[in-house]
């Protein structure tokens, strides 16, 4: 059976670890693996902006040996109306996987259905699986290791990242909590599924509206931007409810000493974060696991 990458909990706690270690391996030495040389094509498509997802895709797949095709859907017939079924099955006739950045979560779920390749998801409205695994990379590296930590996530708990923390936190054992503005809610089938998830890890899941008490004694401190891509224009105040989530110095008092600050960026500073806070973080290593994190999932579903 094709196995794709659509949401974090398509990867079970041992596969997820799995492709961790494999990252920690591909890592430390990172010019010795090609295992798409031949090479091996992987078309990665965008129909959102990115800058990180691509480079990274792109460097990524150069470093294993073989061959991205990077796509601007726009530049396609993708978009005037092809639909993502067909392309899905002419895109499978060249090359090994797919990764794909685009909008609704069913949209993927079409483009899975009907290619015979893997496909990854590079981020949509609802996941970005990517991103957790180059963030449990970072924990892992900091702390020595995920299970029974606790990550505290603030800002837009509606959000991709949010329904990814729950998801990859609770697979990795974490204790996962989520704070926000009301109104600015997750799934509650993602919260669903991540608690039963956490029940069979050790991990755990809550969600409120309480910053302070979020981060209080947290080891991992998460945020995002307030407005993802495509809700610019949703009428919403996307500034003045999230006020209160912003991560700062003085908030980051409550969490432990040697607490990890993560954004997955790009960062609004002065919004989601802090200048001074961000440059401090743990940020930038994310951001270079990202690399690393991708290059392991790559070469375990092509293998
Ligand atoms: N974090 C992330 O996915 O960045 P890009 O949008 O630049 O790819
Ligand atoms: N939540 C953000 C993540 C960007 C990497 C967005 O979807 O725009």
């Amino acid at each position: 059976m094709t196995r794709h990458f659509l949401r974090d909990d398509d990867l079970s706690p041992a596969e997820q670890a799995a492709v961790l270690d494999l990252a920690a391996t591909l890592k430390a030495d990172r010019f010795a693996r090609r295992p798409l040389a031949g090479p091996q094509s992987v078309a990665v498509i965008f129909e959102k902006q990115s800058m990180r997802t691509r480079t990274s895709f792109e460097a990524g797949i150069a470093e294993l040996g073989g061959h991205a095709i990077i796509i601007d859907a726009q530049s396609t017939h993708l978009g005037r109306g092809e639909t993502i079924e067909d392309a899905a099955r002419v895109l499978s006739r060249y090359v090994g996987a797919i990764v794909i950045r685009s909008h609704a979560d069913a949209r993927l779920a079409a483009l899975a259905a009907a290619s015979s390749v893997p496909v990854v998801n590079a981020l949509t409205d609802g996941f970005h699986p990517c991103q957790l695994l180059a963030d449990l990379l970072t924990i892992r590296e900091r702390l020595g290791a995920t299970a029974g930590r606790t990550l505290a996530y603030l800002g837009d708990t509606a959000n991709n990242m949010a329904h990814s923390y729950l998801l990859a936190g609770a697979t990795a054992g974490m204790h996962v909590r989520l704070a926000g503005p009301a109104g600015f809610d997750p799934d509650p089938a993602v919260v669903a599924k991540a608690a039963q998830i956490a029940a069979t890890t050790g991990g755990s899941v809550e969600v409120g509206h309480d910053a302070g008490a979020a981060v209080a004694g947290a080891d991992v401190v998460a945020t995002d931007c307030w407005t993802s891509m495509g809700q610019e224009d949703d009428g919403l105040d996307r500034i003045t409810p999230f006020l209160p989530y912003q991560i700062n110095a003085d908030l980051l008092a409550g969490a432990k000493p040697h607490v990890v600050v993560l954004h997955c960026l790009p960062a609004h500073r002065g919004e989601e974060i802090t200048g001074d806070v961000l440059d401090a973080s743990a940020a930038w290593d994310e951001a270079e696991n990202r690399l690393h994190a991708q290059k392991a999932l790559l070469t375990w579903l092509l293998s």
